[in-house]
């Protein structure tokens, strides 16, 4: 019988998925899961692989890329995002790379609305006060925040999730505004008013909520400016990746209350979260919950499984190729 292909996989992932890498492959898991492995360690790990499964936390730059042995054909990565990984430098050497989309789009637009609803009506904050004990009974005038129902959603990136999300707006009965670098079909759109440019999209949100990629297009692209083209007591919600949204700005805004509140599950670098995010009443935080659920996480391993079994079992194309 033929060898198997090896493949190496960077971080410890769900059981289902692990166990059909190993019946599948001659698998070698990550010797650590935290810190994920990088650099040195990550090409080390790769030696001898046909196939690398990275995941977010895996920085595979270019100099990891260079460095990695003749024998990797394929990277994989458990994630739809690969912001992670230098596609450059990927493409440069030949390199397939694979993403998991649509797998994810349900969970992290459901994390999209508990973001909302948890900025929005103050949920950190009522949570934190149920532990210190420091609730006292009803009051007229406790804690009261933004109703959602009725407002203006603005979308920036109305993809997969961004659709998903509006979806569960309209629920909400939210008016949904939108703006992506691509005009959309309007029945895709449904009753969504697109909006050409962000500055003309930012005055009509009441909440803005981010789905678009992390590119150098999108770096910090929530910069102070725009910020201040929202409407004053808007609400923030960032489930896409923490470099788009410039930081210090957020913060400022949350201060002087131009923004009312934040509900973030991505944060720049992570998982170093800006001091000023957890020093403030009005944020509410999650790390990185998007996509982690059983089943989607699960999901997400077969699909990366798919893509590598299409290269290194097969001889054929990944369905979710991306370089
Ligand atoms: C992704 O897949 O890019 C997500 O951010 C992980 O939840």
């Amino acid at each position: 019988m033929a060898a198997k292909p090896v493949l190496a996989l960077a971080r410890t992932l769900p059981e289902a998925v692990e166990a059909r890498a190993a019946r599948d492959y001659d698998a070698r898991v990550a010797p650590v899961d935290a810190p994920p492995l990088g650099g040195e360690a990550l090409v080390g790990h790769a030696a001898g692989a046909d196939g690398l499964l990275v995941a977010p936390g895996n920085a595979v730059s270019a100099e990891v890329i260079a460095a990695l042995p003749e024998s990797v054909k394929v990277i994989a990565t458990f994630s739809v995002g690969f912001d992670h990984i230098d596609l450059e430098a990927a493409r440069a050497r030949g390199l397939i790379v694979t993403n998991t989309p649509d797998v994810l789009t349900d969970a992290t637009a459901d994390i999209a609305m508990l973001c909302l609803l948890g900025a929005a009506r103050r949920a950190g904050e009522g949570e934190a006060m149920m532990r210190t004990g420091e609730w006292i009974g009803w009051a007229p005038t406790q804690m009261m925040g933004v109703q959602v129902t009725g407002k203006r959603l603005g979308i920036v990136g109305m993809g997969r999730i961004g659709r998903a999300v509006a979806k569960r707006a309209r629920a909400f009965d939210m008016a949904i505004h939108y703006q992506d670098s691509k005009e959309l079909p309007v029945d895709l759109a449904g009753d969504a008013v697109f909006h050409p440019t962000i500055e003309d999209l930012l005055p009509h949100c009441d909440v803005l909520s981010l789905h678009c990629p992390a590119t150098p297009e999108t770096t910090r692209m929530m910069n102070a400016e725009r910020l201040a083209l929202l409407p004053r007591g808007a609400v923030l919600v960032n489930t896409a990746r923490g470099t788009v949204v410039d930081d210090e700005a957020v913060i400022a805004a949350l201060k002087s209350g131009q923004l009312a509140a934040a509900g973030l599950d991505v944060f720049t670098g992570e998982p170093n979260v800006h001091p000023g995010y957890r020093d403030l009443p009005n944020t509410f935080l999650l790390p990185h919950l998007g996509s982690a659920t059983i089943e989607t996480r699960n999901a997400m391993g077969f699909r990366a499984l798919d893509n590598l079994d299409a290269v290194l079992l097969r001889g054929g194309a990944p369905g979710d190729r991306v370089v």
